[in-house]
């Protein structure tokens, strides 16, 4: 491959603590593209001379490609993380993979893109000290991680920013700082999300909901499937099995679930439709490369494509959600928007379509630049509608296709996966990467979305699904049943098991969505966060952190007999197992299809009673148990954050920060709980604490 190497006349500015942007040269410089990455221009803080600098990309021209290579050097023992979306192991070392957003129905092991587009990875040298690589270009790009770092990229000149920092958490904060962070989701969508493509007719969806409350299975949301349509056409509702979708809305909300309801790009192109009348009428759609509006097949048939790339659009789109949210739908699921094409190869729209785009985001150009933030552009527009319509509520937008960044206007899920082994395998490192490229808010199909499976596949996936961010069941159309009651009463039991456990882990779960909406940090972390510089755990990918201080160690195979990695022991002390007893029956049954909970040393997780779902409210709710491990000198620590759960009122100081010590002295374990910060209190609480390895009476001081 021929490579001719320009690295002499590259640049670099500081553009934050720790983080540099390099470009080719100074016309490089001065021609750059506008980023979809970062949250915001950075100012410069000047030039900096690149000897000074410990991580340098060099430039060089792939002649053969075309392609603009960047390549960072690694030295002996670094992992790498990241690459957003892929299908495999956690460690990414020696793995080729490429952005380009891609409708990937049944994925295997080792495709080569899929949904999302993060151009991003971690890497982590052997004493624990970390860097992370954005290549910020939207265009086609291959990240080659055998040997090094290599990014190659159609388009031409693209930046590279580094971030540097002692450790991974720190680059992870820096990738917060310099894309953004999540808002806070209304609470009901940390809860558990039912979903089946799809349940219909409504009286499917009572059926369902009506279960769940019956089986006394706590959970949150149900979802939507393009079924309730009248024909896919978005925007509208099958007048046969969805007469009354606000009745339906409502009906929901009485047996407190929240409802999501799916929107894809694709609009059937039909006169005598309001939407694509409507699009006509504002001159909304992508153009083909003669200026034509492009025609693609998607569900309802001909399809026409908004281009979300342009402010009108967007905000003719945004407009759409006026009445459809008024139906008192609470979420809304951008599927399909890689943009899915049916009759054609590429499975998308021609490279050569165009795309009117805001100057500001890089003006008119062709889709080959624009495809894969398409879907964050749509994403951007649902979550302005939303909002615009539902001021007082906290927006929830899950979207398929997405890119870096876009994680700042929805959460996502890793498409259609398969419901085997390998694909129940690769949900945990997968969702860890996503995590890992800025996306905190994700996890799988629980259950596998093609095929069927069996019921053991089911338990063990729902065992530890619960504990995903995004925690969601879901299924494709002609499969069997697979609520947690389908393959009967041992399978129901381990979900309902596992699903109390996430309603009890509420307090510390929600916690961690606020330590990322603050700081950037992943909600699911790899478990060598527990010790980055100890080597034994960077391909660890069976086990995951939630927070820093609970690890998750999972059964990913049948039988079960591979065994984790577990962080050392800390000054002596074990992280050590722990779990809440049955609900019903109050023991502590062993459940072999729930993963393992271990708590660090020195630290506090704060629990809740079992709820059914968020709007739950029996007299004990606001009751905490406090899980407390002390470290070796007899110590602990821990905090939680509360809200509402719904609206903007936190943003006004309606909150509470706890803040948890203990102490284990010869005669007892003191415990001292405050509150650190705003508003809200919750003065009747009773707060418990439960000391794992110590039986020393415990006294709470709550002040
Ligand atoms: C594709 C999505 O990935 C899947 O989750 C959904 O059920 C189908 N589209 C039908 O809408």
């Amino acid at each position: 491959m021929g490579l001719s190497s320009y690295a002499s006349a590259q640049v670099a500015q500081v553009i934050g603590d720790g983080i540099v942007r390099f470009d080719r040269s100074h016309e490089a410089r001065l021609e750059r593209k506008p980023s979809f990455a970062l949250v915001q221009e950075f100012d410069s803080f000047g030039d900096v001379s690149l000897e000074h600098l410990p991580v340098v990309p060099s430039y060089s021209m792939d002649s053969e490609t075309g392609r603009t290579v960047a390549a960072i050097q690694i030295e002996e023992g670094t992992s790498l993380y990241g690459t957003g979306e892929c299908a495999g192991p956690l460690l990414r070392n020696g793995f080729v993979t490429e952005t380009w957003n891609y409708d990937a129905f049944g994925y295997g092991l080792g495709a080569k893109n899929l949904y999302t587009s993060h151009p991003w990875v971690l890497a982590v040298r052997k004493d624990g000290t970390s860097f992370g690589v954005l290549a910020d270009t939207t265009y086609r790009c291959e990240i080659d991680l055998r040997g090094g770092i290599t990014f190659r990229a159609e388009g031409g000149d693209f930046p590279v920013v580094i971030i540097d920092g002692d450790s991974p958490q720190e680059v992870m904060k820096g990738l917060g700082i310099l894309t953004g962070t999540i808002a806070m989701p209304p609470k009901w969508a940390v809860g558990y999300h039912q979903c089946r493509y799809s349940y219909n007719p409504d009286t499917r969806v009572k059926e369902v909901v009506n279960e769940f409350r019956a089986r006394n299975l706590p959970a949150d949301v149900i979802w939507m499937d393009i079924d309730y349509m009248d024909e896919y056409r978005v925007f509208t509702f099958d007048p046969e099995q969805f007469p009354d979708p606000k009745g339906l809305n409502q009906w929901l909300d009485s047996k407190g679930f929240a409802n999501v309801w799916m929107i894809d790009p694709g609009v059937k192109d039909e006169d005598g439709y309001f939407v694509s009348d409507s699009g006509d009428e504002h001159d909304v759609w992508v153009r083909d490369k003669d200026g034509n509006v492009y025609n693609g097949n998607v569900w309802p048939g001909v399809c026409v494509f908004p281009d979300y790339l342009n402010k009108d659009v967007r905000n003719w789109w945004a407009g759409l959600y006026e009445e459809f949210m008024a139906y008192e739908i609470d979420g809304v699921w951008n599927d399909m928007n890689e943009p899915a094409v049916f009759n054609v190869e590429s499975k998308t729209m021609p490279e050569t379509n165009i795309h009117r785009a805001d100057p500001e985001l890089g003006g008119t150009d062709t889709h080959d630049r624009y495809h894969n933030v398409y879907g964050m552009q749509m994403i951007r527009a649902t979550r302005d509608g939303v909002m615009a319509a539902n001021p007082d509520k906290r927006p929830f937008v899950l979207s398929r296709a997405n890119f870096i960044g876009g994680h700042r206007y929805g959460a996502t899920w890793t498409g259609d996966n398969s419901a085997n082994w390998a694909h129940l395998d690769m949900s945990i490192p997968m969702s860890i990467n996503l995590s890992l490229s800025g996306q905190p808010f994700v996890g799988p199909d629980i259950g596998g979305f093609a095929y069927n499976g069996d019921g053991e596949l089911f338990q063990r996936w729902m065992g530890f699904g619960t504990l995903f961010p995004f925690s969601r069941g879901h299924t494709a159309k002609g499969n069997i049943d697979k609520e947690p009651w389908a393959f009967g009463p041992e399978v129901e039991a381990t979900s309902r098991r596992a699903l109390e456990r996430r309603y009890r882990l509420m307090p510390y779960m929600y916690t961690l969505f606020k330590e990322s909406s603050v700081t950037g940090m992943p909600i699911m972390r790899p478990t060598f966060f527990a010790d980055p510089a100890d080597l034994a755990l960077r391909s660890e990918d069976d086990s995951f952190l939630l927070g820093s201080d609970l690890l998750v160690v999972t059964k990913a195979t049948p039988v079960g007999d591979r065994v984790s990695v577990m962080p050392a022991a800390v000054d002596g002390v074990e992280w050590a197992e722990f779990d809440f007893p049955d609900f019903k029956s109050g023991r502590d049954s062993k459940d072999e299809n729930l993963p393992a909970m271990f708590i660090r040393p020195g630290s506090i997780i704060p629990s809740a009673p079992v709820t059914q779902h968020f709007g739950d409210r029996p007299d004990s709710r606001d009751e905490l148990t406090l899980i407390i491990h002390t470290d070796a000198t007899g110590m602990a620590h821990g905090w939680m954050y509360e809200d509402e759960g719904e609206g903007f009122g936190y943003l006004m100081g309606e909150f509470e920060v706890l803040e948890f010590s203990a102490y284990e002295s010869d005669r007892e374990v003191l415990v001292r709980v405050h509150s650190a910060a705003g508003d809200l209190r919750y003065p009747d609480r009773a707060i418990k604490a439960r000391v794992i390895g110590s039986d020393k009476p415990v006294r709470v001081e709550y002040r």
